[in-house]
């Protein structure tokens, strides 16, 4: 069984804000093995991204705070490196490609230039070899007239071409970690897919990827294992097959309705209703209870703990707890992902 390179552990991380001090990632583990794609998954606000920075130590500070857990990658707490050790993780051991690709260039500077300082930075290459591994990257990603654009500004390029460098530079580096927050928001759909397949060949040569998305087709068609958080914690989580033939949380449930290509029939497609509630207005016991179509009394008053339902599956609903204890298998789609 291949090894966890990363393992986040009871993640607590609050922001306070003019209305107040939230939970944007509540008390949130799972982890990452080896040559694996893991899939974050769930609908906007449920503390993806902000799970991702944790990561990294990205949080902004001082109105965001780790409150407490651990992240231990490659044997050693993050959470516990000084900035100096922290340096060397980002972009070497761990890279992220980042929703926003412009937060992620510098205006002032090349592409580039901007492409390989990372590589001699952390590769002890010659600047001309060095530019030439960065100008085969840029053709890999689908940039077009790739030597003249190694001379542009980030301003020169639109939005699209812009994300396809951010993940140019972050693949180029071959780290052992890449955490991709929704990485193809900004392109076009032959771009996606080229996209992809440049993750799946990353994993071929044993790099990990955390997987960023709202969407539950690219967890199907990427990932080994998918996390599905909700407001703030994990409601789900488990392999490709477990997750889609037989999901045990109604949120889950509700997330594979709602994506159209892995619905079988039209009458399936039915969007979760409702919206994912602001922090401060968490309800009582289950977060997802005013959403769910399945809930009970018990839910009121009491917050469901993950379940393990066996093989790495776990869900936290009552139903699952109940289910478990009744052996009942709960199939929903039958379908099996081959691999
Ligand atoms: N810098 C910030 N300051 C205040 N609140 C934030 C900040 N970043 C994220 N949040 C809040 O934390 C929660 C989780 O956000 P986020 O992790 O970005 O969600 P997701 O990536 O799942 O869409 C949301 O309620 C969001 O508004
Ligand atoms: S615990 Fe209750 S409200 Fe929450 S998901 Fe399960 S059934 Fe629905
Ligand atoms: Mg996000």
């Amino acid at each position: 069984m291949s090894k966890k390179l990363l393992e986040i552990d009871k993640l607590t991380v609050s922001f306070e804000t003019d209305e107040g001090i939230f939970k944007a990632v509540d008390d949130v583990s799972f982890h990452v093995k080896n040559n694996e794609i893991v899939g974050l998954v769930g609908e906007s606000g449920c503390g993806k991204s902000v799970t991702a920075l944790s990561i990294l130590r990205l949080i902004p500070s001082p109105a965001g705070r780790i409150e407490k857990g651990r992240i231990i990658f490659g044997g050693k707490d993050l959470l516990k490196l000084d900035i100096r050790e922290m340096k060397a993780i980002r972009g070497n051991a761990v890279s992220m490609i980042f929703q926003e690709p412009a937060a992620a260039l510098s205006p002032l500077h090349k592409i580039g230039q901007q492409m390989i300082e990372g590589l001699m930075l952390h590769k002890n290459i010659s600047k001309k070899t060095a530019w030439n591994i960065a100008e085969g990257w840029l053709k890999k990603v689908s940039i077009p007239d790739a030597g003249e654009r190694m001379f542009s500004y980030p301003y020169q390029l639109s939005g699209g071409m812009q994300q396809r460098v951010i993940i140019a530079m972050a693949l180029m580096l071959a780290p052992d970690l890449v955490i991709a927050d929704e990485p193809t928001t900004a392109l076009d759909v032959t771009t996606q897919a080229q996209v992809f397949e440049l993750i799946k060949e990353l994993r071929q040569s044993h790099t990990s990827i955390l997987l960023i998305t709202h969407d539950m087709g690219v967890i199907w068609e990427m990932c080994d294992r998918a996390v599905v958080m909700y407001a703030s914690r994990i409601a789900e989580e488990g392999n490709i097959n477990d997750i889609f033939s037989k999901p045990a949380h109604p949120y889950t449930k509700g997330l594979l309705k709602s994506v159209p290509r892995l619905s079988t029939d039209a009458e399936r497609l039915t969007p979760i209703h409702g919206y994912v509630p602001s922090p401060f207005n968490y309800p009582s016991g289950c977060y997802f209870r005013n959403r769910c179509p399945q809930a009970f009394d018990r839910c009121k008053k009491e917050k469901p703990q993950l379940v393990d339902l066996g093989n790495g599956h776990k869900a936290a609903c009552f139903l699952a707890e109940k289910n478990k204890k009744l052996c009942i298998p709960t199939l929903e789609h039958g379908n099996e992902k081959k691999s």
